[in-house]
């Protein structure tokens, strides 16, 4: 089969990670008979560069033709780069958050699962790590407080900054039912994190969540707070299956359940809607002091591919073609720098995505 795959290589490490994804599934391509038509699309700093605006009209347009979209990460550093002396809707993310908010990009499933083979990187005590971990965050993407509205307004010569956190029911609804979904299909675990002792907007989550529980018997339910989530994220992380969370608490929790998977560069994503369409990327951001360096670790961008065949191409067997490649190597002690440790063999960027390319059989 043919698939038309719009690429964001993005900043930073973006190009370098992507091109390791695009040989791994140049690979696929090869073993299981399918061709990939790349499309490159600029988004963020690299999009500025050349157009003035973090996403153009016409990048937007590509983005809606292609069939799914894999992408590295945007953005650079925040208090040196030129990117950040613009005003805050024409800087790199504006745009990232922009492309999912113009495709209804609302699910955001991010998986944290702890290798075995990774034990020795996971910061957390040896109790904890030897019980391992298999998890993934729910995270609704195109609502609540990133896309609320906000203003910076000067009141008798004193500054006022107001963002607003609002969700309605339809948007906690759609994202509860995948979530739900998703648990229905592992171990049938679903804890929803929210705020409920302070916020409305939390009140109202816990409401319907609860409310949607009901169409999934099967499935165990469990409401927390999420500061208690941070905590239980690095007490106990095993007791975890599904966790469906809003937008801002989703962003903060990946961060943490990416760490203790002993990088952040292992942690994959998917940024889904109600049909196969897709956005995939790592969950990690640009890295700007690392990039071009041949350091980075692009693992979590080559499981976004393999995420990327999975739910916009339903290719499972090439999906878990790569998943096993990625192991295999891990087991074979190829490291890069972010999850090097004693005894293992440390490789850069390409390295990596070559050895995890030639054992795709
Ligand atoms: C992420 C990133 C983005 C987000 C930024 C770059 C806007 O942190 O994908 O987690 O907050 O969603
Ligand atoms: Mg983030």
């Amino acid at each position: 089969m043919d698939y038309k795959i719009g690429v964001i290589k993005g900043d930073g490490i973006g190009p370098e990670i992507v091109t390791e994804a695009m040989k791994v599934l140049n690979k696929i391509g090869e073993v299981y008979g399918h061709q990939f038509y790349y499309q490159e699309i600029l988004l963020g700093g690299a999009s500025i560069d050349v157009y003035g605006v973090p996403l153009s009209d016409e990048s937007l347009q590509l983005a809606r033709e292609s069939e799914a979209i894999l992408m590295g990460s945007i953005g650079g550093n925040t208090t040196t780069s030129p990117w950040y002396q613009l005003p805050p809707n024409l800087r790199p993310e504006a745009g990232l958050l922009k492309l999912r908010k113009e495709l209804g990009l609302f699910a955001n499933m991010r998986p944290a699962y702890l290798y075995k083979e990774l034990e020795g990187a996971c910061p957390l005590k040896k109790e904890i790590s030897e019980q391992g971990f298999d998890l993934v965050i729910m995270r609704e993407l195109t609502g609540g407080l990133y896309f609320g509205e906000r203003k910076t307004e000067e009141i008798d010569g004193v500054r006022y900054a107001t963002d607003t956190l609002t969700y309605n029911e339809d948007e906690i609804r759609r994202i509860a039912i995948r979530g739900f979904d998703i648990a229905r299909q592992r171990r049938k675990k679903l804890t929803s994190v929210d705020k409920a002792n302070v916020l409305d907007s939390s009140r109202l989550w816990r409401e319907i969540v609860t409310d949607v529980a009901k169409d999934y018997p099967d499935v165990t339910l469990e409401h927390m707070l999420v500061d208690n989530c941070a905590m239980q994220l690095v007490r106990d992380p095993a007791q975890f299956d599904v966790i469906l969370t809003e937008n801002m608490f989703g962003d903060i929790l990946s961060d943490e359940a990416s760490m203790i998977t002993g990088s952040i560069g292992m942690l994959s994503s998917a940024s889904l809607r109600d049909d196969p369409f897709g956005l995939y990327e790592p969950s990690h951001g640009s890295a700007p002091d690392i990039a071009g360096q041949n350091i980075a670790n692009p693992i979590a961008t080559i499981l976004s591919a393999a995420m990327m065949l999975r739910y916009s191409f339903q290719l499972e067997k090439e999906a878990e073609a790569v998943e096993k490649a990625v192991q295999i190597v891990l087991e074979e002690g190829y490291r890069t720098i972010d999850i090097h440790s004693d005894n293992t063999k440390l490789v850069g960027t390409k390295e990596m995505g070559d050895f995890i390319t030639k054992r795709i059989l």
